[in-house]
């Protein structure tokens, strides 16, 4: 049992590359295409803001600098807004506005995996523990995700949680999978942690979903980490070792999820997102209709 700290740092990890989106992101990065009016990322943020996120810490690459700047004042974009009265936008724009001093950026220097990015964040985070949401799931429900995942880590007194879903029990070999365990508060504990096993060795259809609150021991896990799968540093592979020496709770999450790194979730995000926004669900709606009913596929 580990000692109940706060969490109020949320590490997003966004220095993939994001091949599945070439051409696109060859100049952009994933995590700002945009899901409607808003870059994935904006609403990743907004998750980790809603369950009481203090401070947004982004490990990012080459090509990132976008994402820095989309964080940042635009000065001379609030001044012409505000000489043209576009009072609304104005407002729009503070709100999503992260305090000075509220988010930091560090680089990864090479894309070596998803371990090794979080591993870029141990200096920032410090001996806390804290939240690591990864940016190309987005998910959709009237309360976070993490919301519901920083209740269950304090029901549960602490410990590492991770949000599960439930897959087709065929394939589970996609998924890092994990055994259910005896129920606490609005979770399970989880019993053992398999990386995509076949179906008849997976102990369950609940596969990890992408968001985590972690103890900062990952870090030092982390630092001596080999490279596993498709020779990259893996969370995984260090959360395994994590589980020997401390308790992970799983959280079940219902709602929508949309894997924004795939061009079909991507896809289905745009959406589903715009069919949840009161004011252009209407319009959106009937043009579907129309599209789904008239769109053949195009024959080269
Ligand atoms: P993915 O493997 O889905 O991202 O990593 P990718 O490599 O960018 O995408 P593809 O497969 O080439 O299209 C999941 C998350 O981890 C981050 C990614 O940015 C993504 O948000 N990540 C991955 C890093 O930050 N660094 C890495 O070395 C690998």
């Amino acid at each position: 049992m580990v000692t109940m700290q706060k969490v109020r740092k949320a590490v997003f990890p966004v220095a993939g590359l994001g091949t599945r989106f070439l051409p696109a992101t060859k100049a952009i990065p994933k995590e700002m295409l945009t899901v409607v009016d808003r870059p994935v990322i904006q609403y990743v943020v907004d998750e980790a803001l809603q369950a009481g996120i203090e401070h947004l810490i982004f490990v990012t690459g080459r090509n990132k600098g976008v994402i820095e700047d989309y964080f940042d004042i635009q000065v001379e974009l609030s001044n012409t807004l505000a000489e043209r009265g576009k009072t609304a936008e104005l407002q729009l724009l503070d709100e999503l506005q992260p305090r000075a001093g509220k988010s930091s950026f560090t680089r990864q220097q090479a894309p070596l995996g998803l371990g090794h990015a979080v591993w870029c964040a141990r200096d920032l985070v410090g001996n806390e523990p804290f939240a690591l949401l990864l940016p190309d799931m987005i998910m959709q429900a009237e309360k976070s995700c993490l919301s519901s995942m920083v209740e269950l880590y304090e029901q549960s007194g602490g410990g590492n949680v991770i949000s599960v879903e439930t897959c087709d029990p065929k394939e589970t070999a996609k998924y890092g999978i994990v055994g259910r365990g005896s129920e606490v508060g609005s979770g399970f504990r989880v019993d053992g942690m398999v990386e995509k096993p076949k179906p008849e060795d997976a102990p369950s259809n609940f596969f990890i979903s992408g968001r985590y609150i972690l103890q900062p021991e990952i870090f030092d896990i982390l630092e001596t980490q080999e490279r596993g799968a498709g020779n990259e540093i893996q969370l995984t592979d260090g959360m395994l070792k994590l589980a020997d020496r401390q308790d992970f709770y799983a959280y079940h999450f219902t709602g929508r999820t949309f894997d924004c790194g795939s061009k079909e979730g991507f896809i289905e995000a745009n959406v589903a997102f715009a069919l949840w926004r009161a004011d252009i669900r209407d319009k959106v709606r009937g043009n579907l209709q129309e599209l789904m009913e008239t769109v053949e596929p195009a024959r080269r």
